[in-house]
């Protein structure tokens, strides 16, 4: 199967007002000739999703949420539902990002609600594994990258392709250390390995995006690896011209 290229921004909490207005303005005009071959998601805060939905109305540009919470409504406060970001014209969802795991104590179970509810209410996952530098050292990634995997699989299962995974090393993230190309590859190539065990449709129609300091100039380097279906991008996904060239730098396929 053809797995057609997303590249997603994780604007993480900035761009929450007036600037995200403009940024998703600069990405959907940069990445304009990309669509229909290249799929482009922009994840702005809470605070500025309907706006930016509301101005990307019409354009190749999806948006989606970094959050909800598992449940359709009630006295949680603070808290958002995917019923709610459906409404508020979101079309996706990040989910267990390595941030939400490390400073909110997200575990493998509660991603996996998470995960499970997104579905329900017909938003997209794009569900976030990997490993930090000292599980890599010690030669723990796959063991790692596969238990948060495993966690998720039956509800990724329950509607192949919809879902997304997004493999970001967290000793990557922010830090501009790269995984390499090959790096990158090995696990995203295990990854896939181990949704086939369970599913060969699954394996198949289900893209795993690269996520840690992808720029620019790194980004044709990883999207050429045959298992490498797109990025979500962090910092440089603030800048609508290197995100555009980020998006631009996927290979036709
Ligand atoms: P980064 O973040 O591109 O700034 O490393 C990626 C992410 O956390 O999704």
């Amino acid at each position: 199967m053809k797995r057609k290229y997303l590249i997603a921004g994780n604007w993480k909490m900035n761009a929450g007002g007036a600037s995200g207005l403009e940024l998703a303005r600069g990405v959907a005009e940069g990445t304009k000739e990309l669509a229909g071959r290249v799929e482009i998601v922009v994840a702005p805060p809470f605070t500025a999703l309907a706006a930016v939905a509301q101005e990307l109305e019409g354009t190749h540009v999806e948006v989606s949420a970094q959050n909800l919470y598992p449940k359709d409504s009630g006295a949680y406060t603070g808290e958002v539902s995917a019923p709610m970001l459906l409404e508020s014209g979101a079309r996706w969802v990040i989910l267990g990002h390595s941030e939400r795991r490390q400073y909110f104590g997200e575990t493998d179970e509660f991603v996996r609600e998470k995960v499970r509810a997104a579905l329900a209410a017909g938003l997209r996952p794009i569900a976030c594994i990997g490993e930090t530098l000292e599980e890599r050292e010690a030669n723990r990634t796959l063991e790692v990258v596969f238990r948060q995997l495993d966690a998720i699989r039956d509800e990724l299962a329950s509607r192949p392709g919809v879902g997304v995974i997004a493999y970001e090393p967290v000793w990557a993230i922010g830090t501009g250390k790269v995984a390499g190309p090959e790096q990158a590859e090995e696990v995203h190539a295990a990854i896939r390995k181990r949704l086939a065990e369970f599913s060969a449709e699954l394996a198949d129609a289900t893209r795993i995006l690269y996520g840690g300091s992808v720029k620019a100039d790194n980004a044709a380097g990883l999207l050429g690896m045959p298992n490498v279906d797109g990025a979500l991008v962090g910092g440089a996904s603030l800048d609508a011209a290197g995100f555009a060239r980020i998006a631009q730098a996927a290979p036709e396929r």
